[in-house]
């Protein structure tokens, strides 16, 4: 089975290329959504809360685990993937996250090398994306802007009222003057936003997203490790798991994502 974690519906952005790219295995989706926002968290809290679903999801028989969450792949990937990937395990089961995936189309795309970064507290101050670039380019100068209101007015649903886009624009004033000609959705629900992003940001800015690359990533790493791809079971079956009300999970699934999903499952993490 594979599994991704999400602290709330962000990650069903990333769901659904992945779906659409490998349609055949088992998916299990955890949104902790009793806990969301986890990016205005401390590290500490992160750590805790990614511990709590990647035991979980172990437990529940997933062999491959997508983190994807920008704010916790940057505070708590690492930490988890020492704690929980040791020794035989290490060739047993996977953790992966969407930083890396982006990181490496950045570096493709920018013409300028100026690129610009929205995403919540604990991303941007984590520094990730400025050190994952400077590891692949030395030409590249990152602008980064922390949006740290946007996953509460999406998860609130109120993420397309005029409000929304008033904060959205100006949140994105400063990067417009920096001569981007690259942007990284740092946080996999401000997909949900894209159309209001690309165009507050113009023609001429370049708008990457986690989904994509997060699934053509897992598709060579799959055919890179058969160890691994083996042990995934292929049912085409998709479960999903909250940790708050599921009727609510399952309407805003519906809503913005156009696909038809059974009643998510309620569990307690903690
Ligand atoms: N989707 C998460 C991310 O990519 C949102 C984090 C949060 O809960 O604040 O960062």
């Amino acid at each position: 089975m594979i599994a991704l974690f999400d602290s709330g519906y962000g990650g069903l952005t990333v769901l659904k290329p992945i779906l659409k790219a490998l349609p055949e295995y088992d998916y299990i989706y955890l949104g902790d959504s009793a806990r969301v926002p986890y990016g205005n968290r401390s590290p500490e809290m992160i750590k805790k809360f990614t511990e709590e679903a990647v035991e979980y999801l172990f437990k529940r028989g997933a062999k491959v685990i997508i983190i994807a969450c920008n704010a916790v792949s940057s505070v708590a990937l690492r930490h988890v993937q020492q704690k929980y990937l040791k020794g035989a395990e290490e060739h047993d089961r996977k953790i992966l996250g969407v930083v890396i995936p982006m990181a490496e189309e950045v570096v493709k795309t920018t013409k300028n090398g100026r690129v610009g970064l929205i995403g919540t507290r604990a991303t941007v101050n984590s520094k990730v994306y400025d050190k994952e670039i400077a590891k692949l380019s030395d030409k590249i100068k990152l602008y980064s802007q922390a949006t740290p209101l946007l996953v509460p007015l999406i998860e609130e649903d109120y993420h397309k009222e005029p409000e929304a886009i008033t904060i959205l624009k100006k949140y994105l004033k400063p990067l417009k003057s920096y001569n981007i000609d690259t942007l990284i959705l740092g946080c996999t629900h401000y997909p949900l936003m894209l159309k209001a992003i690309t165009r507050t940001m113009g023609k001429k800015v370049k708008v990457l997203q986690s989904g994509d690359l997060t699934a053509k990533s897992l598709k060579s790493y799959l055919v890179r490790h058969p160890e691994i791809e083996n042990k995934l079971t292929k049912g085409k079956s998709l479960t999903i798991l909250t940790t708050d009300d599921p009727s609510k999970f399952k309407t805003f699934t519906e809503k913005h994502f156009g696909m038809k999903i059974k009643m998510p499952e309620k569990v307690d993490l903690a």
